[in-house]
């Protein structure tokens, strides 16, 4: 094999660990074209949810996630690379750029890419130890975005964002028909949210998790989210360059966190609606737009990981230019 299959290859791979990546409604929402030299990441239109993210916001958030997955992967076989993010399309064009030996960190976040799970179960009575959110903060940070950690009151007004959004996009005819388009069921087309990943019923809780109103499978437990921590991802800008890199910080967020045994729930629909996108704007004192908020909390250790949910084929999602 030559250098250039080598490289080839190698990219092919890195496109294909990045299928593990989370995505909004596990809509998968990216396309990675493989060139002799370069891999490029484009966002597919055909899985935005028009009416949920008309803006395409989570869409890019999506897309960054799948990016840094992506990285990873290069990281862990020792990969030096290069990325551009330009406005437009493609989103971003990875070069692979010399070969190092991998460091310990990377095989470990490689892993974790494959292990990480949304899990929507109740958290246990054991907060976040301090110096853990510390160390998550840094780690998002690292990425380009920032995380607010929400204090008591905070984490009130957020319960109140999430349920008026959650009432405002059960009422829209057109988002509930989408959710149901996407989530339910046993999703043999390899996308979207199966039933075995949702619970029975939503757990009472202080921030309400998204009400799918589809019936789930998962026991839930009968936790509650008082030892919980609520965080916002938040950053400098709202152009569509700053939501791709808030992806990639959520997903180095989301590694780390797996990493801890510290699970992560992404709560979207306060960002969605916009009068909800601005209280949680208000709430971070104008310093930044808000990308995402997210539940952090302890696994109880008795619970296995929550089921897998599918991913579409690679052949549907990469493809490799000839030469
Ligand atoms: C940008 C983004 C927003 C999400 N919003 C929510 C949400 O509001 N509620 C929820 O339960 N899951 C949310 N998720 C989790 C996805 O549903 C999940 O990543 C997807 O179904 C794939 O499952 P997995 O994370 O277990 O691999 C979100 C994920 C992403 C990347």
């Amino acid at each position: 094999m030559n250098d250039s299959d080598e490289v080839k290859r190698v990219l092919v791979q890195a496109a294909d660990a990045a299928r593990f990546a989370p995505s909004i409604h596990n809509t998968q929402p990216w396309r990675w074209v493989v060139r002799e030299d370069r891999l490029e990441l484009f966002g597919v239109a055909e899985r935005q949810l028009r009416e949920q993210d008309p803006d395409g916001r989570m869409l890019l958030l999506s897309c960054g996630t799948a990016l840094h997955h992506a990285l990873v992967a290069l990281d862990a076989e020792g990969w030096r690379h290069e990325v551009e993010r330009p406005a437009g399309e493609p989103l971003a064009t990875i070069r692979a750029t010399g070969q190092v030996p991998a460091r310990p960190e990377a095989t470990r976040h490689f892993q974790m890419l494959q292990v990480r799970r949304t899990d929507r179960r109740t958290v246990t009575d054991e907060p976040v130890p301090e110096d853990t959110l510390r160390h998550l903060v840094k780690v998002t940070q690292e990425g380009g975005a920032r995380l607010h950690v929400l204090g008591r009151d905070q984490v009130l007004a957020l319960a109140v964002a999430v349920d008026r959004a959650g009432h405002a996009e059960s009422h829209d005819d057109r988002i509930r028909a989408e959710t149901a388009a996407w989530v339910g069921g046993e999703r043999p087309g390899g996308t979207g949210i199966p039933a075995s990943a949702l619970p029975e019923e939503v757990p009472l809780t202080t921030v309400a998790e998204r009400d799918f109103k589809v019936a789930g499978t998962l026991a839930a437990g009968d936790g509650h989210d008082q030892a919980a921590t609520y965080a916002v991802l938040y950053g400098p800008g709202d152009g569509p360059q700053d939501w791709l890199r808030a992806g990639e910080s959520l997903s180095r967020l989301w590694l780390a966190a797996t990493e801890q045994a510290v699970s992560l729930l992404p709560l979207s629909s306060p960002v969605e609606i916009p009068f909800t996108r601005q209280t949680l704007r208000r709430m971070l004192g104008d310093i930044g737009f808000p990308y995402l908020a997210v539940r952090l909390g302890t696994l109880d250790p008795a619970h296995s990981a929550p089921p897998k949910t599918p991913r579409l084929p690679a052949g549907q999602v990469i493809e490799i230019v000839p030469g």
